[in-house]
């Protein structure tokens, strides 16, 4: 029998976005229920709100006015800690991009949330190599992200998304990136993902039917649904340890410069990890905070120089902000502009630059591995200096 019990449930929902003195208004007064184990689908052109509305049901932003309820939870109603908790468990989420951590191999992403759970590291092993077998790549177990093909680095991310066997899978735009096969590929795995074992999900595809947004229910056929549920199971919630090194050298990364300069500064990230971005909106709320006088953000980039093993920590900046964040970067005054001027240029510390031989002006290509591709770009030299946060004094 078809099971209609409403798994996320929609009311009245409205959102919209301020931007220059104006108020674009995105979702207006949207109401509708997702049963569970229905398949999804949003489609719209560029801008009609998808990846707007799968923020909000994933609980990675939250509605101007309305009620969204996931799992009989109001999700308005729990606190930023619950909510990380709340996602971890509830909600396995599929980007266009995959966001795979490159320097852990594929069975370690996707054991990473995991690390949310109070699971044992036997226990941990099986749930992923379980998952890794259900998107057909457990052979791959041991490859990198940089070593696997597009579509098989998103099978990997579907393992990483239904290893929590979350209520709900919400893909934004899983194909994106994809040649038409691998399209199929990821597309007949959802599927299913979803006749098998009962999954409900909720993805977004770009598709240019009007302007406005379809919900559209792709029904297969239910006859298997719910038999294999049982496999992926989990427990309960305990407080995150990422206990892997390359992660601790991220995360140091990240917060680099926080313990060496100002006491004004702060660094946030996703409470979840650093794989989930922080919406970009997030910006403009922290900037309205009283005391706040410069937001900047960084994007892990994952690229490859060369090789995997040499790993060091990139990050895309935006370049106006993040010099005035961190004076301590000092640069030549044609370098920096430069910098500013030329979306290619990039600051690398001394020590680097020596180890691999860089001189200013050298062209380096990094490997893309969460944002696909060859990147090209040219040293413009960068030293830590012990220069006063000049930028940062004052309020804090
Ligand atoms: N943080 C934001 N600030 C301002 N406008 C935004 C923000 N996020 C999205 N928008 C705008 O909202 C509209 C819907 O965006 P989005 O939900 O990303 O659409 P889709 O995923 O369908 O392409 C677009 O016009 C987009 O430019
Ligand atoms: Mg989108």
């Amino acid at each position: 029998m078809e099971d209609t019990t409403a798994v996320v449930e929609i009311t009245n929902v409205s959102k919209s976005y301020r931007r220059d003195h104006h108020a674009l208004q995105v979702l207006h007064d949207i109401t509708f229920r997702i049963a569970s184990g229905e398949f999804l689908a949003l489609m719209g052109p560029s801008g009609s709100g998808k990846s707007t509305l799968l923020n909000l049901i994933a609980g990675i932003d939250k509605p101007d006015s309305g009620v969204i309820q996931v799992a009989g939870v109001d999700i308005a109603s729990l606190s930023e800690t619950e909510l990380a908790g709340w996602r971890a468990t509830h909600v396995g989420f599929i980007f266009q991009f995959y966001n795979l951590i490159p320097v852990l191999t594929a069975m370690e992403n996707v054991e990473l949330p995991l690390n949310l759970m109070g699971l044992s590291g036997k226990e941990r092993r099986e749930h992923s190599e379980m998952a890794l077998k259900v998107v057909n790549l457990i052979d791959r177990k041991d490859h990198y992200p940089g070593q696997l093909s597009g579509g098989e680095q998103q099978r990997v991310a579907i393992a990483r998304a239904v290893v929590t066997d979350p209520t709900i899978l919400v893909a934004d735009e899983p194909t994106g990136d994809l040649d038409r096969n691998s399209a199929d590929d990821v597309l007949n795995l959802m599927e299913y993902l979803n006749r098998q074992f009962g999954k409900t999900i909720i993805i977004a595809i770009w598709k240019k039917v009007s302007s406005a947004m379809l919900f559209l229910k792709l029904l297969f056929r239910n006859t298997f649904r719910h038999k294999l549920r049982t496999g992926l199971t989990i427990l309960g919630i305990a407080i995150a340890i990422l206990a892997f090194g390359m992660l601790r050298t991220m995360i140091t990364a990240w917060y680099a410069g926080v313990e060496a300069s100002s006491a004004g500064r702060l660094v946030t990230r996703n409470a979840i990890s650093l794989i989930f971005p922080l919406p970009l909106n997030y910006k403009d709320k922290i900037r309205q905070v009283s005391g706040v006088s410069i937001v900047s953000f960084g994007n892990w980039f994952g690229g490859i120089y060369i090789d995997e093993k040499n790993f060091f920590a990139n990050f895309a900046v935006e370049p106006k902000s993040y010099l005035e964040l961190y004076p301590e970067f000092i640069l030549p005054n044609a370098e920096s502009d430069a910098f500013l001027r030329d979306r290619k240029g990039f600051i690398a510390g001394r020590k680097l630059a020596e180890k691999y031989g860089w001189k200013i002006g050298s062209t380096v290509t990094l490997k893309g591995t969460i944002y696909p591709g060859n990147w090209e770009g040219y040293y413009l030299s960068g030293e830590l200096g012990l220069c006063p946060a000049r930028h940062l004094s004052g309020k804090g």
